[in-house]
């Protein structure tokens, strides 16, 4: 089978943890006889300085014609004082609303050989973690009016709108519900209801949508009770789901809770077949081009492409176990190092994990 991949290396450590990730997908494509076609697309950074716009349309129409889209990273201090439609990040935005992409979904799992790296006590730790947060991608407050004004309370005035329709809070939640079934069927959906309307709203649908999973456990959580949950019983969550902004946070949280950012991948999903895979760690530009990033996180986005956009589990579980045995042998980059392991830089985590993958 052919597969078109769109590849966006993006800034700062992107560039080198998607090189490593393609080395990866191509150790698949010969083992398991797959054509990955790779179209390099400029956004971010690196395309504010090649033609002005961080997301020209040429490089959102690559992404639209292609299978699936691969995104390293995008931003730096370079291009943070740039107005607000002309940062980065508003690359990133466009791709979510120009692909549809509704669903982000972000598993945060511990991986046994780095529970030294996890920053809560053996005892709430258990033998493991594995949460994943659905958050809706392109509504909420960071979709809604915004704007500025001059007759403030207190002077001039800006404000940005929380708002959530029926419909949006529909499909996110209907797809969270689904996700459940195949995993522990429980659903926590986090809102704060008991302030603001949007969340009244948010918490009747998903209570309406519930009746239609009566083998799912719906469970709803105060935003910030869930930021301490978290960290005081995570072992209690299996699905979170929850608006884009709530999601932004606690998934940064959740990621914490696995020893390092550095190795969570995830996926947004949208009505067409078509995702992105991305891992959720930034550019990184403290560290850029200096063969120390982990390439870890971006490597199992791919895998996460492999199974959801592609069908193909078996290689995606391929992939998955050469990860889990590198680990477990006890290489680590800078960010999940611990004494004892063996520390290796970007290229060289990449390789073991192919020599991991051909074993
Ligand atoms: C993320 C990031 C982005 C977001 C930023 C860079 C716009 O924090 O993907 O979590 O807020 O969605
Ligand atoms: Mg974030």
């Amino acid at each position: 089978m052919k597969y078109n991949i769109a590849l966006i290396p993006g800034d700062g450590i992107g560039p080198e943890v998607i090189k490593e990730t393609v080395k990866v997908l191509e150790t698949i494509g010969q083992l398991y006889n797959h054509e990955f076609r790779f179209q390099e697309v400029l956004v971010g950074g690196c395309a504010i300085d090649a033609t002005g716009e961080p997301l020209p349309q040429a490089s959102l129409d690559i992404c639209k014609n292609s299978d699936a889209v691969l995104l390293g990273a995008v931003g730096g201090e370079k291009w943070d004082t740039l107005p607000g439609h002309l940062r980065p990040e508003r690359a990133l935005l466009g791709l979510r609303e120009g692909l549809g992409l509704y669903a982000n979904l972000r598993p945060a799992v511990l991986h046994g050989a780095l529970k030294e790296a996890c920053p809560l006590k053996p005892e709430i730790v258990g033998d493991g973690l594995d949460v994943c947060v659905v958050r809706e991608l392109i509504g909420g407050i960071y979709f809604g009016e915004r704007g500025r004004r001059a007759n403030g309370k207190m002077g001039e005035e800006a404000y940005d709108t929380e708002a959530y329709s029926v419909g949006e809070v529909e499909r996110i939640g209907s797809l969270a519900f689904e996700l459940a079934l195949k995993r522990n069927k429980k659903v926590t959906s986090v809102d704060k209801a008991n302030v603001l309307e949007s969340s009244r709203l948010w918490r009747s649908v998903m209570v309406e949508l519930s009746k239609n999973y009566p083998e799912v456990t719906l469970e709803h959580m105060y935003v910030d009770n869930a930021a301490m949950q978290l960290v005081r019983n995570p072992r209690q969550f299996d699905v979170i789901v929850t608006t884009n902004m709530f999601g932004d946070i606690l998934s940064d949280e959740a990621s914490m809770i696995t020893g390092s950012i550095g190795m969570l991948p995830s996926a947004s999903l949208g009505t067409s077949g078509l995702g992105l895979y991305e891992p959720i760690h930034g550019s990184a530009p403290d560290i850029a081009g200096q063969n120390k990033a982990n390439p870890i996180a971006t490597i199992l986005s791919a895998a996460m492409m492999l199974r959801i956009t592609f069908g193909l589990d078996a290689e995606a579980e391929a992939v998955e176990g050469a990860v889990t045995r590198v680990l477990e042998a006890g290489y680590r980059t800078g960010d999940i190092y611990s004494e004892g392991c063996k520390l290796v830089g970007t290229t060289e985590m990449g390789n073991l994990i192919i020599e991991a993958i051909k074993r």
